[in-house]
């Protein structure tokens, strides 16, 4: 297939923990993606972009060679690729809230572990030997790094590794293989990133559109929009209270003097409590409501 330049490319988890999250994002963001589980490629059919599914070890790469100038991506990925680069190759756009894990060091169970002291000598298996030496380093230690490719969990009981350093999620990769974790080495989650390679203008400005789709769904999924009325005296203790809230619209009630509607777009999760204090500031009738989309 040859690549089309009037159209952006975006290049995706083709399986694994933040594929469906990614294209449910890029749905969100009003993008029609038009294909099977299975397929290599798709098209949006109403926005010019192209999507390439691919393994995720391979997205920084074709972010940085200018191949797709967006990806969706771990930052355990992306972190462990830019180690190895001499110089920037991307930008992270936006951190998307998804696909959280973190990077771990695990010990079997009956191992007995008493700080980092203990792996000074050892040898730890992981597929991510650079973010695990810069931790090691960081730490003064000198251990051997034993690279895979996967299935490092089984390293122990292969007698490869004594420790192995790998994603984390549930746990229960982990657990199932006899192993606890010792020590943190990066907290990760899905980011979008952005080739640093020059596109024309039509593709600048496709991706400033889609940037701002983006931003615009990110900002909605924490954003509430609240409705409530009070009297004059209780506005400025109930406008204080609003989380996040800039400049809410405050309109007079239909026959009922020194009584206001109050309506603002709150950045920030509502909760009960929140509710409960502009009850007792003096709010009544108060709504909370999703919003659908957002631009900013
Ligand atoms: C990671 C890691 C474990 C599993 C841990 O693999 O290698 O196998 O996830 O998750 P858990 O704590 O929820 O059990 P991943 O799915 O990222 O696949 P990959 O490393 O092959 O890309
Ligand atoms: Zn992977």
């Amino acid at each position: 297939m040859s690549v089309d330049r009037t159209r952006l490319h975006i290049a995706l988890q083709r399986s694994g923990r933040l594929s469906d999250l990614s294209r449910d994002l890029l749905r969100e963001a009003g993008l029609r993606i038009e294909s099977g589980k299975n397929s290599l490629t798709a098209r949006a059919a109403n926005f010019p972009a192209d999507l390439m599914f691919v393994r995720d070890d391979d997205i920084p790469t074709f972010v940085s060679d200018g191949v797709c100038e967006f990806g969706i991506v771990g930052q355990n990925v992306l972190e462990e690729f830019a180690l190895g680069q001499p110089e920037p190759t991307f930008e992270v756009v936006a951190e998307l809230g998804f696909g959280k894990c973190s990077l771990r060091i695990a010990a079997p169970e009956q191992l007995h572990y008493e700080g980092t002291q203990a792996l000074v000598g050892q040898r730890i298996a992981t597929s991510y030997p650079r973010l695990l030496q810069r931790f090691l380093d960081e730490q003064g230690i000198q251990a051997e790094v034993v690279q895979m490719k996967g299935a490092v969990e089984l390293a122990p009981r292969l007698e490869i590794a004594t420790y192995v350093c790998d994603l984390v999620s549930t746990g229960a990769t982990l657990e199932a293989n006899g192993l606890r974790v010792v020590e943190k080495v990066l907290d990760s989650q899905a980011v979008l990133i952005r080739s640093l390679k020059a596109v024309d203008e039509g593709r600048a400005n496709i991706a400033e559109q889609l940037l701002s789709r983006i931003e615009g769904v990110l900002a909605t999924k924490e954003s509430k929009y609240i409705m409530l009325n009070a009297s004059s005296e209780a506005l400025k203790r109930i406008t204080d209270l609003l989380p996040g809230a800039e400049a809410p619209t405050i309109v007079p009630l239909h026959g009922r003097p020194g009584h206001f509607a109050v309506h603002a777009v709150c950045q920030e999760s509502v909760f009960w409590e929140t509710l409960q204090k502009l009850k007792a500031a003096g709010a009544s009738a108060i709504l909370v409501v999703p919003i659908e989309k957002m631009m900013l």
